[in-house]
């Protein structure tokens, strides 16, 4: 068989207002040097496979095919593709861990719209592809922000704010250096669905309480931005540290995030906190220079957790 179309999708991680978001509040997100890969090949039966060789936290997979095969259908049929004559083969692999936290949804997403524009030779843009993912998220989480694919789709530091016409803002956030940090998994599988439908309850039940939160998730965005272009990592962490408290605040943490994030902030690190859709999945730690990097994520892995050791803020599309 001969491989026609390739493509790559990077992970990410969101450094401040993950779920916030959701409802256009500034959020910070930065790419990682971990990616997937997806490689099409052309197949005899009229029809898309998806073969997905990706390492995998156990049961993601599982927990996940059902959406996968939800997205996979939403990005084709915004393709406009035809199968019905020759069908092709989707082979999913690369460095990143699929794992919840991490982008692995966005990143397969942005990996296959690249690879099928590439095999059929649509020459798409990063705008078309960033799209196409968008649409291929809906699969695995109803009313994404878009901020995942993004990050996946140009890689590197970004502001990033959702509107309501869909002409979201994305920035480029330009640090003079890149900054160590570490992931380190729960290991358990979350439903980022149910738990930004849980968010969206809750701030209907409690709208004072939840605006207080809001507002404060807001300034910290801002003040998180102006700390990075300063290279105040000190000043950085903490705001890291209260915007974990306005995550537990809105219940998307669990004992096991507020483990690790305690765990890392013990062994030095300047900030922690969960990313991603929370209730398991990863937290981020912020480690500044290779020595501190290695103590946190030696002190993760010796409770039994995976970390991943990498940094943010690299150019070139955040590979490193
Ligand atoms: C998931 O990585 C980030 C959330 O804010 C959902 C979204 O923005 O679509 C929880």
């Amino acid at each position: 068989m001969r491989m026609k179309g390739e493509g790559i999708g990077f992970g990410k991680a969101i450094l401040f207002n993950e779920h916030f978001v959701v409802y256009g509040v500034p959020a910070i997100v930065s790419a990682i040097g971990r990616y997937t890969v997806a490689r099409v090949y052309p197949s005899d039966k009229p029809d898309v496979i998806l073969i997905d060789n990706r390492d995998a936290t156990p049961g993601y997979k599982e927990e996940k095919l059902e959406q996968q095969q939800d997205s996979l259908r939403r990005m084709l049929r915004k393709m406009n593709l035809d199968f019905s004559k020759d069908g092709v083969e989707i082979e999913l692999s690369g460095t990143l861990k699929a794992a919840s936290g991490v982008g692995a949804s966005a990143a397969s997403c942005v990996a296959i719209a690249r690879a099928l524009s590439e095999y059929f030779d649509l020459n798409l843009s990063d705008e078309e592809i960033n799209a196409i993912a968008y649409e291929g998220e809906k699969g695995y989480h109803g009313t994404p922000s878009g901020i995942d694919n993004t990050a996946s789709t140009y890689g590197g530091l970004i502001w990033f704010e959702k509107k309501e016409d869909g002409d979201n803002i994305i920035e480029r956030i330009n640090i003079p250096n890149p900054i160590e940090i570490v992931l380190g998994n729960t290991g358990k599988v979350a439903n980022t669905s149910a738990a930004v439908a849980g968010v969206r309850e809750r701030k209907e039940r409690y709208p004072e309480k939840y605006a207080k939160i809001f507002n404060r998730a807001e300034n910290i965005a801002y003040l998180a931005k102006q700390a990075l272009l300063d290279e105040d990592h000190h000043e950085l962490g903490k705001l890291m540290n209260e915007n974990h408290k306005l995550l537990q605040q809105i219940e998307v943490s669990s004992k096991e995030l507020d483990f690790l994030v305690k765990l890392a902030r013990e062994h030095g690190a300047y900030g922690a906190k969960l990313t991603g859709g929370g209730l398991g999945g990863n937290i981020i730690a912020l480690t500044p220079g290779k020595e501190l990097q290695e103590e946190v994520a030696t002190a993760i892995e010796k409770e039994g957790f995976q970390t991943v050791k990498t940094k943010i803020g690299v150019t070139r599309r955040g590979v490193q």
